[in-house]
């Protein structure tokens, strides 16, 4: 069966996969330190879901205020409700200033001050002065500010010479007695399958959003990284932490970006009150994104909301003016047009906590490592693997990412995982053998899923996942709805095993594609949801209804789970690193949240 199959063979010194922002600034500084590199990537790279961030990344530049990287590093771990690992905080907020210089320099078309300086906007969580003032701390192009980074990173990745295998779907990781040694993937327009041997396999593969039935994500964020890395029977990290941005569309989940209550925007509920004046005194609608979505998850709950079913709220821009809203927020202009049949001149967005951002992935130290638990060793580095970007759980973000950090965790940890591959890596040393066992694995695997011949179509089950996902692992839960969650979802992953694939083609074979995303996506959510249930705490996004509380003594740790191919899911724990990389800067204590 295996054997049908005719393998092409590449050696690398490293191999990414994925080309968002993390695989291209990683692949544009591998390739600029002389390594072989090779990125593989599922979609065209100006294609990849970075395009979809709009708001911006922070940086303390200070070009509209005062500003400290400092103050920037105490927004993150408390945005992160304390479980974020403080040495990487530091190293992301302190790195940030010479991180989006570099993207100017690189060519990405930054919005301007009337002096010429980088635009900076208010965005959620970000303070001065350890809370006390409102930073503009966030660099925008307009409200197009991944677009612009892709497609500069992807311009100097180019200029630098890095080799692209595009629209290349990588089905799992080469394991060798625990080591990585590469990766295969099925290149979808040709239909050959590729074997990529490399001494650093670097996985850039982004979020698992689609595992709600309304998420911000695009149609790829499908956790194949992920997927990957659980097949291999290594831990993912945290993963009971996902999300929910305040302002997706409602009844369409498109992005409205953060950057509108930046601007000035507000919300309000069906009696026009400013409701998020009573949840957040201080920050009100830039209180960071898991207060402002239980707010206004409880105005729905308690009859506030707005429409026939009452069940969405109303994001006000029309005061903006249209200045404003044609210099810094086009896009949104657009999105709100097509997607709500809204013109933000004159009406309301109507809107709803979406799911946005997966918090959880593989677990990795600041250098881009990917880690496990092995002996007792908590921080034990995997060989030959490493993580960056949303797959990855640095953990920079913690229980709760603020605005704006995501696109800074993307080009810091890229360049991060460059630099460590420079220094580790010898170019032309990869060992080219691999024992035939890895592959025959990995074939075997596609094979069977390719001739997939039982009752369920593939969207179906998709569809059943994501309902699941979406009224059981939600803003709130309690231990009922994650307890029933957990059946319902072992129900539907075991209904995986009767999955129909009609086309048997190996060319542009997106039934088949979409059913191996499927399998991927099954994985994330079944170890979120185990994680959501074990947690017995509220922390972050995670709130549960029956633990209210933050509880320091028993929880200041962070998940790992293993699941096995009965999505049998084994927990253990990783302590948070309550500590600091340098002298110059304390790591800070646990505070309660105030608003
Ligand atoms: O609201 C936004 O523009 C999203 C930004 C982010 O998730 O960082």
């Amino acid at each position: 069966m295996g054997d049908s199959y005719k393998l092409v063979d590449h050696v690398y010194d490293v191999v990414v996969v994925g080309a968002g922002g993390a695989g291209l600034r990683a692949t544009l500084g591998l390739a600029e330190a002389g390594l072989s590199t090779a990125n593989i990537t599922k979609v065209y790279p100006t294609r990849s879901h970075t395009v979809a961030a709009q708001g911006g990344i922070s940086a303390s530049l200070g070009n509209m205020g005062e500003d400290d990287w400092r103050w920037h590093m105490y927004d993150t771990v408390k945005g992160g409700d304390y479980l974020g690992d403080q040495d990487a905080v530091e190293y992301m907020t302190r790195e940030a200033v010479p991180a989006v210089i570099e993207l100017e320099h690189f060519g990405v078309p930054f919005s301007r001050t009337e002096e010429g300086k980088i635009y900076q906007r208010p965005f959620g969580g970000m303070t001065t002065h350890f809370g006390e003032g409102t930073a503009h701390r966030t660099c925008a192009a307009a409200d197009r500010t991944g677009h612009a980074m892709l497609h500069s990173l992807y311009q100097q990745s180019l200029k630098h010479k890095a080799e692209f295998y595009y629209e290349c779907f990588a089905l799992d990781l080469l394991m060798e007695d625990g080591v990585c040694r590469g990766v295969i993937a099925w290149d979808l327009a040709t239909g050959t399958l590729h074997r990529f041997v490399a001494q650093q396999t670097i996985l850039a593969t982004g979020g698992y959003g689609r595992t709600y039935f309304s998420c911000t994500s695009a149609h790829t964020c499908t956790g194949d990284g992920n997927g990957m890395v659980l097949r291999a029977g290594l831990p993912l990290q945290d993963m009971e932490f996902v999300q929910f941005h305040p302002t997706g569309i409602y009844g369409a989940g498109c992005l409205i970006t953060e950057g509108v209550r930046g601007e000035g925007g507000y919300l309000t509920n069906s009696q026009g009150e400013r409701f998020m004046e009573r949840y957040a005194p201080h920050a009100k609608d830039l209180a960071s994104r898991d207060v402002v979505s239980r707010a206004m998850t409880i105005e729905i709950r308690e009859g506030r909301g707005v429409g026939p079913e009452k069940d969405h709220i109303l994001l006000n821009l029309q005061h903006l003016g249209p200045d404003v809203i044609h210099e810094r927020l086009p896009g949104i202009a657009e999105t709100a047009r097509i997607f709500a049949g809204v013109d933000v001149l004159k009406e309301p967005i109507p809107v709803l906590p979406t799911a946005h951002y997966n918090m959880g992935g593989i677990p990795t130290n600041h250098h881009g490592e990917a880690l496990t638990l092995k002996d007792g060793n908590p921080d034990q580095v995997i060989p030959g693997l490493m993580a960056i970007g949303e797959t990855a759980c640095v953990s920079v973000h913690g229980a709760n990412r603020l605005g704006s950090n995501s696109l800074l965790d993307l080009v810091v940890f890229g360049r991060a995982a460059a630099h460590r591959c420079a220094e580790t890596v010898k170019a032309g040393n990869t060992v080219r053998s691999i024992p035939k066992e890895a592959s025959d694995k990995v074939i075997a695997r596609f094979d069977k899923i390719r001739h997939a011949d039982g009752s369920e179509p593939t969207a179906e089950i998709r569809l059943r996942m994501q309902k699941v996902m979406q009224s059981d692992a939600a803003v709130f839960r309690t231990g009922k709805t994650l307890d029933e969650g957990s059946r319902r979802l072992k129900e539907v992953f075991d209904s995986f095993e009767h999955v129909r694939v009609s086309d048997r083609s190996l060319i542009w074979n997106s039934d088949l594609a979409e059913t191996l995303e499927l399998a991927n996506l099954l994985a994330c959510a079944t170890v979120t949801m185990a994680g959501a249930l074990n947690r017995a705490e509220s922390r972050g996004a995670h709130a549960r209804e029956d633990y209210p509380e933050r509880d320091d003594k028993d929880w200041m740790k962070h998940t790992l789970a293993w699941m096995d191919e009965q999505a049998k899911v084994r927990i253990d724990y990783r302590p948070v690193h309550s500590y600091t990389l340098s002298d110059d800067i304390k790591p800070f204590a646990p505070k309660k949240r105030v608003y």
